[in-house]
């Protein structure tokens, strides 16, 4: 199959949408990472999502939105779950919600519940729109490779496995949305993400706290886990973290490796000439720019990456546990 790039305008997801109407699959732009998307109310179009990620069938799907009317269509919501709607979406949110039976079983991995959320990005939400139906759609990347924050990276993975990549640019947020499962209570983080845990409690109260540990349980049961291709570390987060990581350094380079240290601008001068990638300036700059660094690290030959640690804790968290499962668990 022929994949085309196709920069988004009126024309383009005209064209996308049609597509989507008629059971295709459209790689297309989100505020957190490209979604792989499909009319969510047509199993048969679901199934080639599955197919082109290689995604087991026991990984359920998040439907989107491009209206918060639209969530009633494949869900149902309750008192507190309308309270974040309203507050938070269009964003990086996702609600666990008790699923309708228009909804079919292999969106939901046979689960009573569906994940919904509504994108804040503009090009999705015309999409969606355009499109007339709610669109499930996974991350756009192959299965167990870091989500993707461009178009390219999509390409990379599916080029010839899905006919077209709306390009939208690079993702605003670039780390994957905050799922929080509503069917339990107190609601429960089950994915920690873009969202903060403090902003869904301004709204609703106390949520079950996600933590990086339950975050690496759930990923030890997961059926696909994150296959860098270059190893990846990561340092826990304290006072000599820079000297510690620059002897882990030292050593692997000695041993004839290929290393390279992603560390916040802050510290960059702490690693003297050794191999860095600078992550910007924050927490928030490092989570949004850690799955386009990975694949950048991976085409520059690096064979292990090594990353600072960072405090738990709002993003924090999130990105924490994405270094968790990036690596397999792999602390220095
Ligand atoms: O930001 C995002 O969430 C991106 C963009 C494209 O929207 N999507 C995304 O989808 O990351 P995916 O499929 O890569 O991750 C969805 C997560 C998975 O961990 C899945 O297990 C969970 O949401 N999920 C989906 N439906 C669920 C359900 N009914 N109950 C519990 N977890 C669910
Ligand atoms: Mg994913």
């Amino acid at each position: 199959m022929y994949t085309k790039i196709l920069e988004a305008n009126d024309e383009s997801v005209g064209i996308c949408a049609e597509m989507l109407r008629n059971g295709d699959i459209v790689a297309f732009p989100t505020e957190t990472v490209y979604g792989l998307g499909a009319n969510a109310l047509d199993g048969e179009a679901a199934q080639k999502i599955f197919e082109a990620k290689g995604r087991p069938a026991t990984n359920p799907l998040i439907i989107h939105v491009a209206d918060k009317s639209q969530i009633d269509e494949v869900a149902y919501v309750d008192e507190m779950s309308k309270k974040l709607i309203d507050a938070l979406m269009p964003g990086p949110l996702t609600l666990v919600l008790r699923k309708k039976s228009c909804v079919p079983d292999i969106v939901t991995a046979g689960n009573a519940t569906v994940a919904v959320r509504m994108p804040d990005h503009p090009v999705a939400l015309k999409l969606i729109k355009a499109a007339g139906v709610p669109v499930c759609a996974p991350s756009a990347n192959t299965s167990s490779r870091p989500s993707p924050t461009m178009a390219m990276h999509v390409y990379d993975d599916l080029c010839g496995k899905i006919p077209v990549i709306l390009d939208g640019g690079k993702c605003p947020f670039g780390m994957e949305s905050t799922v929080l499962d509503m069917t339990t209570r107190p609601p429960r983080v089950v994915r920690a993400g873009s969202i903060e845990l403090k902003q869904i409690e301004n709204v609703i109260g106390p949520v079950g706290k996600e933590t990086v540990i339950s975050d690496s349980l759930s990923m030890l049961k997961e059926p696909t886990r994150y296959v860098p291709k270059a190893e990846l570390a990561f340092s826990a987060y304290y006072d000599n973290m820079c000297s510690v990581i620059s002897s882990y350094y030292d050593r692997q380079k000695s041993l004839g490796r290929k290393p390279v240290i992603f560390c916040l601008k802050p510290n960059a001068n702490k690693y003297g000439d050794r191999r860095t990638v600078i992550m910007g300036e924050t927490i928030v700059d490092y989570a949004r720019l850690l799955f386009e660094k990975l694949r950048e690290a991976e085409k520059c030959n690096y064979d292990l990456v090594i990353a600072e640690g960072v405090p738990m804790g709002g993003i924090g968290t999130a990105l924490l546990s994405r270094l968790m499962k990036l690596s397999h668990g792999n602390v220095i």
